[in-house]
């Protein structure tokens, strides 16, 4: 099939290499020219594992063609996907600004029947008003083609990106017409083969799946956080009431992992907007609100932790920082703990050495030059002289250090463990203080 990708972001540049690598023909466009520039040379903008061999290989088969031409974008497809950013806008709404961006421009040069597929996360009505867009759009020109919108939210995530793709657990098709139905079920077929479904529903409904499963998700890591800090205060040890409780079908062991809380380009802005979507219709949705503000106090609840063990002043403290992604895996950064922990510690006199193995570019972007914070070019590198090791992202090469190397880097052998990596035992005996969350190695 001829098929159009708008956005050659995380989810943009996946969806278009794996369409591309099942034999379609794909465009994709990007109204930033240094980033198709790069794409065009074979080169990634971001790091996603597997990524760049899928890209290469079907931009070298002609198969897979970026560009910023955007006439030449809409004409080419049957089927555009638009799957460019839904930020948070100031009042917790997704800010729809680009999505019906990318619509006037199919409406403005459209030469034919298209299936308008909304990709990116957006709120219950979009699909409304990207019809609406479109439509007078055609008007203006004083054309009458046919086109069909439909919601079809995209479940993968960072990290694991391009299998999820290949292997969905299931597609979600919101489509009002028994045709395009047809044409997203053909479209998906080659992805499912192992009889994962294909589920198509109603628009509306589709709209509000992608919300429902990212808060239901966030509620499971607010959950295990909130039974954390009540094992910390009774001496239970939460990595065994993980165990006890995820074993039983009904609750399951997945997305139980007590933290630092989610961050991420996703839950954070998507419980907004679903907040915002409940009470804009007059409804109070007292669980995902809760779930927000345990999310915000865990991150907090992390550095008073830290201050606390130095008696509340951490001014000239040497503080060592592994891991400033969001999670593993990624270079993605957007809501990362990692970033309000860096702006508290920084505001009260810390001096942070961090590290990070594919996320230290975009933090220095981000961040910029901030007295007190330094980036080193190992994990071993920021321990030097430290007063304490945070850990904020659980990088699998952070679970097996040699820990007699880091105690001799270190000025004081203290480590908060944001991730509950290790055994508490085990750091006991090696001569550790091990702050973790909800075990009983804390203090
Ligand atoms: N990142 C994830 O893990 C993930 C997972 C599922 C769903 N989503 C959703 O998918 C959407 C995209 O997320 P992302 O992380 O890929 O965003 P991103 O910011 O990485 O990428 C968006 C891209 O769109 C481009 N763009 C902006 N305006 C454009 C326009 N008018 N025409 C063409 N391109 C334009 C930007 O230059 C950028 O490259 C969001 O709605 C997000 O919530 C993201």
């Amino acid at each position: 099939m001829k098929l159009t990708m708008f956005g050659a972001g995380y989810v943009g540049l996946v969806t278009a290499a794996c369409f591309a690598e099942m034999g379609n023909e794909v465009v994709c466009m990007d109204t930033d020219p240094a980033k198709v520039e790069a794409l065009q040379q074979g080169r990634i903008p971001i790091y996603e594992p597997g990524l760049e061999d899928y890209v290469k290989r079907n931009g070298e088969e002609n198969r897979l063609v970026f560009t910023t031409d955007l006439a030449k974008a809409v004409e080419h497809g049957l089927i555009c996907f638009i799957a460019v950013g839904t930020p948070q806008d100031t009042d917790g709404s997704a800010d729809l600004s680009m999505v019906l961006a990318v619509a006037r421009e199919i409406g403005r040069h459209m030469n034919g029947y298209k299936v308008i597929v909304e990709k990116s996360t957006v709120p219950v009505g979009t699909a409304v008003m990207v019809r609406q867009v479109i439509a007078e759009e055609l008007k203006a020109r004083g054309v009458d083609y046919e086109f069909d919108v439909v919601s079809n939210p995209e479940f993968l995530k960072e990290g694991t990106a391009v299998d999820d793709f290949m292997k969905p657990d299931r597609v979600v098709a919101g489509c009002d017409d028994v045709r395009v139905a047809e044409l997203m079920k053909e479209l998906y077929a080659p992805f499912v083969r192992t009889n994962h479904p294909i589920i198509i529903m109603d628009v509306v409904s589709a709209e509000l799946t992608k919300y429902a499963a990212n808060g239901f998700l966030a509620t499971k890591i607010s959950f295990i956080n909130e039974i954390a800090n009540i094992c910390a205060l009774t001496g239970a040890d939460v990595s065994m009431v993980r165990q006890g409780i995820g074993s039983d079908s009904r609750i399951g062991n997945l997305f139980l992992f007590p933290g630092v809380g989610y961050g991420g380009s996703c839950f954070p802005k998507d419980m907004q907007a679903l907040i915002h979507t409940a009470r804009s219709r007059g409804y109070a949705p007292r669980i995902l609100e809760a779930v927000e503000a345990v999310n915000q106090d865990q991150r907090r609840l992390f550095v008073e932790r830290v201050k606390n063990h130095f008696g509340g002043d951490v001014q000239d403290k040497v503080l060592a920082l592994w891991g400033l992604s969001f999670k593993p895996l990624t270079d993605d950064i957007r809501e990362a703990p990692a970033l309000t922990v860096i702006n508290d510690l920084l505001a009260a006199g810390a001096r942070l050495q961090a590290y990070d193995p594919k996320a230290m570019t975009a933090v220095k972007e981000y961040l910029g030059d901030r007295p007190g914070l330094s980036y080193v070019s190992s994990s071993y590198a920021a321990l030097e002289g430290a007063d304490a090791l945070l850990i904020i992202t659980e990088w699998a090469a952070f679970r097996e250090p040699d820990f007699e190397r880091m105690a001799k880097a270190m000025k004081s052998p203290v480590i908060f463990d944001g991730r509950n990596l290790y055994s508490p035992a085990k750091m006991a005996k090696l001569g550790f203080r091990y702050f973790c969350i909800g075990r009983k190695a804390d203090a």
